[in-house]
């Protein structure tokens, strides 16, 4: 993988609904005991589930290690029982966070226009939103991959987006947690057309903006899938719950 354009990749860990406090921490630290001491090329984040940002920021103060979070709401606050907004995750030193992932477009039955509104107020509250796109299976089986994700970028997109203020994921649904992934011609034929697409909406500024891959990245397969052209780096579910794992994707990047 080159610089291309001057993206730093990123290689993201999505930690999903797992860890106690004791796991979180023994986690956090073992990523930090990697980290420390050499000089790493991509920008590197972990995303914890809510109830352990607080605890897993402290940790992270002062390392290079960024903290990021899985979902927000679209509004800054107000009546919203059990929601988390976004000025609140930039309050606790979120720099990052998830928007529009799969399992909560499935589970939560998020449309586009809610992840649009989402990554918007991520963006209000200086958060860098991580929007994710993807086809299912069927999609990918009758052809139509390339266009549907194009449309779903299109259609969740935020106002105002620039190659600073927003990363875009893409997560083939059937690749996560399943051990399966594209091929690398395919996942580049991906990420040339969401280009394509974003180059459409915002100009050459997209230039800039990073792609990331996510779906089943581990150890074994981050050289080959960080090596396709266009990927900026990855964004990663399981293989993010062991640091060394973890550690030997980011390696990957260089
Ligand atoms: P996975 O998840 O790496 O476990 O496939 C990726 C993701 O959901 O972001």
């Amino acid at each position: 993988m080159t610089d291309q354009a001057g993206r730093r990749p990123l290689i993201a860990g999505n930690w999903k609904m797992n860890g106690l406090k004791a796991e979180g921490l023994a986690l956090a630290d073992a990523v930090l005991a990697g980290v420390r001491g050499s000089a790493w090329r991509c920008e590197l984040l972990v995303c914890p589930p809510a109830t352990l940002l607080s605890l897993i920021g402290e940790r992270l103060k002062g390392s290079p290690v960024r903290l990021g979070a899985q979902d927000c709401h679209p509004k800054p606050n107000g009546a919203h029982t059990g929601d988390i907004a976004a000025p609140m995750l930039a309050d606790i030193g979120c720099r990052f966070v998830i928007v529009g992932h799969s399992e909560r477009r499935a589970d939560h039955n998020e449309s586009d226009g809610l992840v649009k509104a989402k990554a918007e107020a991520a963006m209000a509250a200086s958060l860098i939103p991580i929007l994710c796109v993807g086809e299912t299976l069927a999609v990918r089986d009758r052809g139509d991959a390339l266009s549907v994700v194009a449309a779903q970028l299109a259609a969740s997109l935020p106002a105002g987006a620039s190659a600073d203020k927003l990363v875009v994921a893409y997560e083939p649904v059937w690749a996560i947690g399943t051990g399966r992934t594209p091929t690398a011609a395919d996942i580049g034929a991906m990420h040339q057309a969401l280009r394509a697409a974003l180059k459409h909406h915002l100009g050459a500024e997209s230039d800039r903006m990073r792609i990331l891959y996510g779906g089943s990245v581990k150890g074994s397969n981050a050289v080959e899938i960080l090596a396709v052209d266009g990927v900026d780096g990855a964004l990663i579910g399981g293989a993010s719950l062991k640091a060394e794992e973890f550690l030997t994707i980011a390696r990957a990047c260089a």
